[in-house]
């Protein structure tokens, strides 16, 4: 038995050594250590034994088994080891490495000249009002003294969605939302920035989808010479204090008198460029008295109240201003073109 018990030990120790993979070392250990394991096969054997030679094996049999128990840790520990240098190599990081770039956004060309627009009229006491982008036919045109069949309706192609429902074609109709909303009462001091849609064909100067800027100011003796004032104004904070402004006779149904008004060219100061086509004058606006039949439909008696009442186009301006010599670029999403306003 002692034979049996050594020659199982040296077989063991043999395979033992050679192992390099830990789930044959696990399988061995099992095959010789386990519960029916070589090693407790030899012992069963024990109940034959004589009184004397019992404890004798016994010590041989521990032997075994601590031999067999010794290298198999030593192993075991080797490949631990080895898997623990494995995972470091695996996941080894370079600190030195240059850590990757956050896309940083900005704030788009159109919303930052609509909201330094807004500013400037808030600094002047106005409120910023909204109205919705699809239009009844009455907000849009009728209450505006375009009745239907007008041949002022010409003037925008407009996009119906029904009989009564449009885009609306400019922001005007905020107008008389925000008249009758008031309730009659004054001073009305209101600038409305939003999208408006005409059927245009796009082209570089063209959009079906632009934005405009409302602007309508109601109360006692309002005249003329405050809407020019306050144009003046604004044209000095939004392109520079020496620039000054041209008002010229034109017609828009809800204003009479009405005027198209322009300002000096900021690029060459009034002398004549590639910008201003050598005529010193950008224009920028349309603008005018409110007309009586506007103040009645918004619920103003036009014998006790008078008003002014202006419209831009955002993109113009922001054209103008930054340069752009195209206004599908506003909408293209091209990275590069946006990117260029980040800092501005
Ligand atoms: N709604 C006009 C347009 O889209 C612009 C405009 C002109 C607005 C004169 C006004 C105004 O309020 O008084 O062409």
């Amino acid at each position: 038995m002692k034979e049996k018990l050594e020659a199982l030990k040296n077989e063991a120790l043999a395979k033992l050594q050679e192992v390099t993979d830990p789930q044959i070392l696990n399988d061995l250990r099992v095959k010789y250590l386990g519960k029916k394991g070589e090693l407790t096969e030899v012992l069963r054997g024990m109940g034959s034994l004589s009184a004397e030679e019992r404890p004798v094996i016994g010590q041989v049999a521990n032997l075994v088994r601590s031999a067999i128990e010794e290298i198999i840790g030593a192993k075991q520990e080797v490949f631990q080891q080895q898997e623990t240098l494995n995972r470091l190599q695996a996941e080894k990081v370079d600190v030195t490495l240059p850590g990757r770039q956050l896309q940083q956004g900005g704030i788009h060309p159109l919303t930052r000249v609509v909201q330094e627009i807004e500013d400037i009229f808030i600094g002047m006491g106005y409120r910023v009002a909204e109205g919705p982008e699809v239009e009844t036919d009455y907000y849009n045109f009728e209450a505006l003294n375009l009745p239907k069949n007008h041949p002022a309706r010409d003037m925008q192609d407009s996009f119906y969605l029904t009989e009564d429902l449009l885009m609306r074609t400019q922001t005007s109709p905020v107008q008389i939302r925000t008249m009758q909303a008031m309730n009659g009462e004054a001073p009305v001091k209101i600038i409305c920035p939003g999208k408006v849609f005409r059927r245009d064909d796009d082209d570089a100067t063209h959009s079906f989808q632009f934005h405009q800027i409302e602007g309508l100011v109601i109360g006692r003796n309002i005249r003329m010479s405050d809407l020019k004032g306050t144009l003046l104004q604004f044209v000095k904070e939004m392109f520079g204090a020496n620039t000054g402004i041209r008002l010229r006779p034109s017609f828009f149904p809800f204003t009479e008198p009405s005027v198209e008004v322009d300002v000096s060219c900021f690029k060459c100061g009034g002398d004549g460029c590639r910008l201003c086509k050598q005529s010193g004058w950008l224009e920028i606006l349309g603008a005018g008295m409110v007309h009586p039949n506007v103040l009645e439909m918004g619920g103003y008696d036009p014998a006790e109240f008078s008003g002014f009442a202006f419209g831009m186009g955002v993109e113009r301006i922001a054209m103008l201003k930054y340069g752009i010599d195209d206004i599908r670029h506003f909408y293209s999403n091209d990275m590069s073109f946006v990117k260029q306003f980040k800092g501005v």
